[in-house]
């Protein structure tokens, strides 16, 4: 095994990641659930041969477990740095995953971090610490519409140059889903079909629609002998929806393709 991140490129993504870390601008990436932003920007951190630290962001996380906090020893209180503080001290890409999920006050620590000034302010110890050349600010979030209310404080989101993703276009959808799970091509191109259809269909209740982790998922049960209607069950079906009428109308739709 090698250890290189595989990424199909789909448009422009790459070249516009290029011109935020050329000028120093923090990135906000946008797109459904599974569609691959954090592939992406693992790649990105590859290609630019820069650690990352990833943060998967969640409404308990506070300032302090971004930027650090004052520590008990045997010797009294010290203070250590939190991964933000880590990566604007040392470089690299800080990946602030689903941010949408963080307290709002918590992503305000972001603020001089994400303009001209570059700099990360700790109230607890009054240090400003300047960014190294080398940080680079991403964030991304998915902007369905259970996220409508959650919203970024345009404040927030307005410092960042945007980019939207979605799920990759068939052709591309299908060399990932032989990439990452050895399927045949026919029957990638089958679940590809069965997924674009699945998208389309917007008169059944879904939360959310297939995303391309879960064609992996089946991909990768069917490249191991499971039969199809049982990954498509396990693997689409039932993490899409718990109603059951969806369920049934979804498995009329893998029986109209397999
Ligand atoms: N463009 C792509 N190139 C390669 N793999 C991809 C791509 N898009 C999605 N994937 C695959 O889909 C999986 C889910 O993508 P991920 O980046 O985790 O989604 P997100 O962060 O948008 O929820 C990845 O682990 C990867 O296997
Ligand atoms: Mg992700």
């Amino acid at each position: 095994m090698n250890n290189t991140c595989y990424y199909q490129v789909q448009g422009d993504e790459v070249e516009i990641f290029n011109y935020c870390v050329e000028h120093d601008l923090p990135a906000l990436i946008k797109g459904p659930t599974g569609c691959g932003k954090t592939r992406f920007v693992e790649y990105m951190a590859q290609e630019l041969n820069r650690p990352i630290t990833t943060i998967s962001c969640h409404d308990d996380l506070t300032a302090a477990d971004l930027i650090g906090r004052h520590l008990i020893s045997p010797d009294g209180t010290y203070w250590q740095d939190g991964p933000l503080t880590r990566t604007v001290r040392n470089g690299g890409i800080c990946y602030l995953d689903e941010i949408i999920e963080a307290r709002k006050d918590t992503t305000v620590v972001l603020h001089s971090l994400t303009d001209h000034r570059r700099e990360l302010h700790i109230e607890r110890t009054g240090e400003v610490i300047k960014a190294h050349k080398d940080f680079v600010l991403v964030v991304s979030y998915n902007p369905s519409y259970q996220n409508i209310m959650k919203g970024l404080k345009p404040s927030t989101r307005q410092r960042f140059v945007g980019m939207s993703f979605d799920y990759p276009e068939a052709e591309k959808e299908i060399e990932i889903l032989i990439h990452e799970s050895k399927v045949d091509k026919e029957t990638a191109s089958q679940l590809v079909k069965l997924a674009s259809d699945i998208r389309r269909l917007t008169d059944l209740d879904l939360k959310a629609a297939v995303s391309t982790r879960l064609l992996i998922y089946t991909a990768k049960m069917l490249s191991s002998g499971c039969n199809i209607s049982k990954a498509c069950r396990h693997c689409i079906i039932e993490p899409l929806t718990d109603e059951p009428e969806t369920v049934k109308a979804l498995e009329k739709l893998v029986h109209a393709y397999f």
